[in-house]
Order: structure tokens, then C-alpha cells, then sequence
């Protein structure tokens, strides 16, 4: 049943498939497309590159997946338990989704592989980012059973991490100087995970950790203009907010970029979720902050924060816009009356990130498909790079724009 549902999905969204839609409508995902599937086949040999020269250090820790390109120019490869480890894979699934062709498949299987050993790591919140970008494509597209229990574990282990006081999941571990009970916007990624967990099992576990935390999230994170903190902490003997703050903004009362954008598709998600009108209702006005947003350039890619304090002259966030064009292409299925509207904006995104000055060069830049993305400005570190997040949230906003223009759901 799920093995035929895999298949239907692919064929839905299968580039070489022949759709109703202009030429013109569809060739920047088209585009993407072919210059992902060149610059991905460069990424295999730069991968190749930096896992053939391991030091012993680098083999210890079991390196694997890109990540960023660092400050002295090289390929930066990251382990598992990096909460990057899921990006690489999803993409090589988003490969395979749009092209049909089982090379991209092979390449695929062989990156998630080494995710698997994530499932039982209680010591992060990140799982969902880990597992369900690369499994959870890689069960959705061929239904493998194998995966299904690799992900099941993995949602298991995620609500260890739910605090019944605060009504949340815990973000992190570190900085307990800092903080008793971390819970950060970003979070609200690793629900689709418990969603999906719920509705193959049935186990209302899934979905009460998930919607607590999203409404959790909805009564704390926001201010009354509907930004986001980055970080809020609780005590998790009372429940109570003890602060909010910010790790990778510009200050704790700014808007960091990509957090914003996790919260718009955040939402979006649990609304398809739950149907919870608080959800959809805090989507929209999420989307109204970000895309009414006095500095967001006319290109619709945001700097890495939207107080940033020298702006033009700071570093865009190409990732934070990737993840908002996804969110809006699903947004549109839900808010009739701004439907148009969203699917403008994403459209623009999309053809901005495919354009000129978003664009790695090909067969260079490591391998990665897109420029100018931000790991924390805060700490000045991942500074307008590329950061493979930002490639797999662009394939997704391809992959959904397709879909949307063909079959009305942008749902993958
Ligand atoms: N989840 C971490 C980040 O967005 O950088």
C-alpha cells in the first residue's frame, strides 16, 4: 500500500512526466533541476575528495555528509549525529522524485545509510531534521519497511525529550549555564516526524508531544507583531518562562531570518496536521511579518536578520528564504484569499535562488547548488556560504511548486 503510494507520489511529480502547465511555468524547476543534477554528480567527486585525505581524527568521528564551505575554502563533512546529516540525502531523494532514475536512487540509499545510527539519540531535538529528511523522503518515494522502523524508533526517541510542566520538547543540551530548558523556534521542524509517527501507528503519543509543543510554542516564542524569539527557556519544574532570548540572531528582541521562516512552515505543517485554525491563523500572520517586512529586499531574500544592524550592507539568508517558499506553495492550499499572493511570492523566491546571484558556479563551490546563506550571524560563524540546508529546501520549493501547478497540492 505504501510502496504504491511511494510510486503514485513520484510519478505525480516526475519532471520527465508531461504537465499541463507552460513551458514557462515550469522551467525554472526544470532549470534547477538540471543544474542540481550536474553540480550534484561535482559534489560526489569533492565528497570523494575530502574522504579519500581523512586524518584519523576525521575517521573517528565517521565524516560523511556536506555541510557548509569553511573560512579557508575547504568542503566541510559532518557525522550523523550533526543535526546537518540529513540535508545531503534528502536532496539525493529529491533527485530521485523528479528524475525517476534509480542512479539517484543508488546515491540516495548510500547517504541515508549512515543516518540510521541517529534513531536512538535522545541528546538532541534535531531528529526530525536528521531522519525525516533522509529516511522520511526515502520511505515516502519506496515505501521500504526497513525505513519505516528506522523512523518509528527515531520518533520514539524524539519524545523522550517532551517535558510534561512545559508542555514542550527540549531544543538542547548545551549552555546550561544559560539555560534550564531550552526550546527554540527551529523546533517546530521536528514535529512532521511525531505527525507522520502518529498516523502510521495510530499511537496518540505522536500527536499530543507534537501539537503541545506547537501550541506551546505559539503562547511563548511570538511577539505582538508575530516575529519570533529564537530561544525560549523554561523551568521545567513550574513550566514557567524564565527568559527569551536569541543564539543565532543579531540581539534577543531582533528577528532572526531563518527562524522566522522555520515557524511559517512550522505552522503550515501542523495545520495540514491538525487542522487546528489557531495554526493556519498563525502561518498567515508569520507570512505577513516576514513578506511585509520593511528590509526584505525586493528580490524577496531576506538578510540573516531582519533588525540586522547595518543593513544592505549585511550577508543574505538564501536558506531562510528557500525554507519560507516551500512553506508558502503549501500555505496557498489552505488561505483562499491570499493564495495568489503566496504562490507570488514563492515563485519570486525560487526564481531569485535560481538566478544569476544565487547560483554556485557549476562543477565549482564545492558542489553545492546555492550562495549566500547564514549559520549563526550571531557568532559570525557560516557566513554568507553556502550551507547545504538552503540546496534542500530549494529542491523542495521546486519539487512543490511542480506539484502545486500540476495536481493543485503542493503536498509531497
Ligand atoms: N536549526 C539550526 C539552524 O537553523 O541553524
Amino acid at each position: 500500500m505504501k510502496l504504491q503510494a511511494g510510486i503514485l507520489s513520484l510519478a505525480l511529480v516526475c519532471g520527465a512526466c508531461s504537465s499541463n502547465k507552460s513551458a514557462t511555468e515550469t522551467d525554472v524547476v526544470k532549470d534547477g533541476f538540471d543544474f542540481a543534477s550536474q553540480q550534484l554528480k561535482y559534489a560526489f567527486t569533492e565528497v570523494d575528495s575530502v574522504m579519500n585525505n581523512l586524518t584519523e581524527e576525521q575517521k573517528e568521528k565517521m565524516i560523511f555528509a556536506p555541510r557548509n564551505i569553511q573560512p579557508d575554502g575547504s568542503l566541510r563533512l559532518v557525522a550523523s549525529r550533526d543535526w546537518c546529516s540529513g540535508f545531503f540525502p534528502g536532496e539525493l531523494w529529491y533527485m530521485y522524485e523528479y528524475t525517476g532514475d534509480d542512479f539517484w536512487k543508488e546515491k540516495a540509499l548510500e547517504f541515508t545509510a549512515p543516518v540510521e545510527r541517529e534513531k536512538t539519540n535522545g541528546k538532541t531535538h534535531d531528529m526530525g531534521f536528521k531522519v525525516y529528511c533522509s529516511f522520511g523522503n526515502g520511505y515516502r518515494l519506496t515505501g521500504d519497511s526497513t525505513y519505516r522502523d528506522i523512523m518509528l524508533e527515531s520518533a520514539k526517541t524524539l519524545t523522550t525529550r517532551y517535558k510534561d510542566k512545559v508542555g514542550a520538547i527540549r531544543s538542547w543540551d548545551h549552555s546550561t549555564d544559560k539555560w534550564d530548558c531550552p526550546v527554540i523556534i527551529d523546533n517546530m521542524m521536528n514535529l512532521e516526524l511525531l505527525y507522520w509517527a502518529f498516523k502510521e501507528t495510530g499511537d496518540s503519543l505522536y500527536y499530543n508531544v507534537a501539537t503541545n509543543h506547537a501550541l506551546t510554542t505559539l503562547k511563548n516564542h511570538f511577539r505582538d507583531d508575530y516575529s519570533s524569539y529564537h530561544v525560549v527557556d523554561y523551568d521545567t519544574i513550574t513550566g514557567a518562562v524564565q527568559k527569551k532570548q536569541t543564539h543565532q540572531g543579531y540581539s534577543h528582541e531582533s528577528a532572526w531570518s531563518r527562524g522566522q521562516a522555520w515557524g511559517l512552515y512550522g505552522y503550515t505543517m501542523a495545520y495540514r496536521e491538525t487542522k487546528r485554525p489557531e495554526f493556519l491563523d498563525q502561518a498567515k500572520h508569520i507570512a505577513n511579518y516576514i513578506f511585509t517586512n520593511p528590509t526584505l529586499p525586493e528580490d524577496l531574500i531576506p538578510y540573516w536578520d531582519y533588525q540586522a544592524p547595518n543593513i544592505p550592507n549585511e550577508p543574505r539568508d538564501a536558506s531562510a528564504a528557500a525554507v519560507s517558499a516551500c512553506a508558502l506553495y503549501e500555505l496557498s492550499m489552505y488561505d483562499q484569499e491570499n493564495a495568489e499572493k503566496y504562490k507570488e511570492w514563492a515563485d519570486k523566491i525560487v526564481e531569485s535562488l535560481n538566478g544569476e546571484n544565487y547560483r554556485a558556479q557549476l562543477n565549482g563551490d564545492h558542489g553545492f547548488l546555492l550562495l549566500h546563506s547564514v549559520g549563526s550571524g550571531n557568532s559570525k560563524s557560516e557566513m554568507d556560504v553556502p550551507i547545504i540546508y538552503a540546496d534542500y529546501y530549494f529542491l523542495e520549493a521546486l519539487l512543490k511548486k511542480q506539484k502545486l501547478e500540476n495536481t493543485g497540492s503542493a503536498i509531497l
